[in-house]
């Protein structure tokens, strides 16, 4: 057996959330490779809401297990606040969700670092989520992190207080008022829940369970476009984002990928500061953001709206080797007189996704008919409008790869399987 990858392809909020609870019924495990309490994703079922931010989105699905992996970073007060949401559904956690003993902590003093460095930029900020990723990547990469399974270590105050010494030493460097007393002592308790569940040995859970035959779905957490690597940076998080990162955050081997669904909203978004070639400041970026309802799931900022953009779609398929793609949010583009989508860069070679995006770098557009139809009730492809049959046709055409899922609307049974 393999392990399938869902992972976003633009700047996160693609629908990840919401297409992984549509296919957890397929897999016996869940697991979230990468990123932390930045991610927000949005499961709509029953009338219900909710936006889960470090539980993988199988949670829902008695019969899937689901793992926050190692590669993640868990802050254990969001986790707790999220179990206890979850809990008034009647589901019980512990038997279900299991955590990675090597998963790095977000201690507060990550916050308090993230929030002052944030302070400090200025003008220029990245517009984190403000949740520690990045100083709590820094500690993993530096060798300095606190893991989920040193909580059960008789020393582990002393390693906590050790690394929050260190915090307080940089943070002298700031001009920063901070109050650390209230967020630890929620914390600790938080650790104290923590207790309560299974950790695992990850990569050796994935592996015997691979051969066990039983199916994996990895879910990713962002987006292509943020990746530390591959992504706009510095306007990037501080993970491996893409296919690679499955690998190094579950524990397994590139030989053990199979099938990589590639997700993109049919136009874009970005929450956040960073280049965006086409961004839309004018009625149609505030249609989208309208009906879109375009507000990040985990900060409430306006999300900043766009076309859709081949160059960087295309980018993001080749370097995670998508073999599926899902395009969701395609009932939101009905509210827009003519479409547009852009097919590459001017003064640029078709398919070059430039890593210094700035104001040269101009979108070339092509029109759309809009399809000015709810999609909600349509079950097939086939009953599409021909508008949308051909927006669709011409983005497959384009990158060479089968869009295999449509989603049109927020909930669960909002989606058009495209191959049944
Ligand atoms: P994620 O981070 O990739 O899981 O995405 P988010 O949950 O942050 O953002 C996606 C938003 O779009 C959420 O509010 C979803 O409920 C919503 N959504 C997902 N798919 C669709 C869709 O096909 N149509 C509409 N209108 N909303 C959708
Ligand atoms: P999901 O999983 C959209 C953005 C932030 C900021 C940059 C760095 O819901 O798609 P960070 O807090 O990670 O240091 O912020 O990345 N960002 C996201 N944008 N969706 C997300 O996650 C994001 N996670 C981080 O807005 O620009
Ligand atoms: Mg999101």
């Amino acid at each position: 057996m393999k392990v399938d990858v869902l992972l976003g392809l633009q700047w996160g909020d693609e629908g990840k959330g919401k297409i992984v609870d549509v296919l957890s019924p397929n897999y016996d495990i869940v697991a979230r490779f990468q990123g932390g309490p930045n991610a927000g994703h949005t499961l709509i079922f029953n009338n219900k809401k909710y936006v889960l931010h470090l539980i993988p989105s199988g949670i829902f699905r008695e019969n899937t297990v689901n793992i926050i992996g190692e590669g993640v970073v868990l802050d254990p007060v969001i986790f707790s606040e999220e179990l206890s949401e979850i809990k008034k559904s009647g589901i019980d956690l512990t038997k279900n969700l299991y955590i990675a003993e090597k998963t790095s902590l977000i201690l507060p003093t990550h916050r308090i670092l993230d929030a002052a460095e944030e302070a400090e930029l200025g003008s220029a900020k990245i517009g984190s989520t403000g949740k520690g990723i990045g100083p709590a990547y820094i500690d993993k990469i530096g060798r300095n992190a606190l893991r989920v399974g040193d909580i059960t270590s008789s020393n582990f105050k002393n390693k906590y207080n050790a690394l929050k010494n260190k915090h307080i030493n940089k943070l002298k460097s700031y001009k920063f008022d901070y109050n650390i007393a209230e967020y630890e002592e929620k914390w600790f308790e938080g650790i104290e829940t923590l207790k309560k569940f299974k950790f695992i040995n990850n990569s050796y859970f994935i592996n015997e369970a691979l051969k066990n035959g039983k199916k994996i779905l990895a879910e990713g957490a962002q987006g292509t476009l943020l990746d530390i690597n591959a992504g706009t940076y510095p306007y990037v998080t501080s993970s491996t984002v893409t296919t690679a990162g499955v690998c190094s955050g579950l524990g397994i081997a590139p030989s053990k990928i199979g099938e990589v669904y590639g997700i993109f909203k049919a136009y874009t978004t970005r929450v956040g500061s960073g280049p965006f070639p086409t961004e839309l400041f004018d009625d149609n970026g505030k249609i989208l953001q309208k009906f879109g309802y375009e507000f990040g799931s985990t900060t409430g900022r306006e999300r900043r709206c766009g076309w859709l953009d081949m160059t960087a779609l295309k980018y993001s398929i080749e370097i995670n080797g998508v073999t599926q793609l899902i395009m969701t949010k395609a009932d939101v583009l009905q509210f827009i007189e003519t479409i547009y989508i852009s097919e590459k860069y001017q003064n640029y070679p078709s398919g070059l996704f430039p890593y210094e995006l700035n104001e040269q770098v101009k979108p070339q557009l092509k029109a759309f008919k809009s399809w000015k139809e709810n999609l909600a009730d349509f079950s097939s492809k086939d009953e599409f409008p021909d508008a949308l049959k051909d927006y669709i046709h011409y983005i497959e055409n384009e990158t060479k790869v089968p869009i295999t899922i449509i989603s049109t609307g927020a909930d669960r049974n909002e989606t058009v399987w495209c191959n049944k």
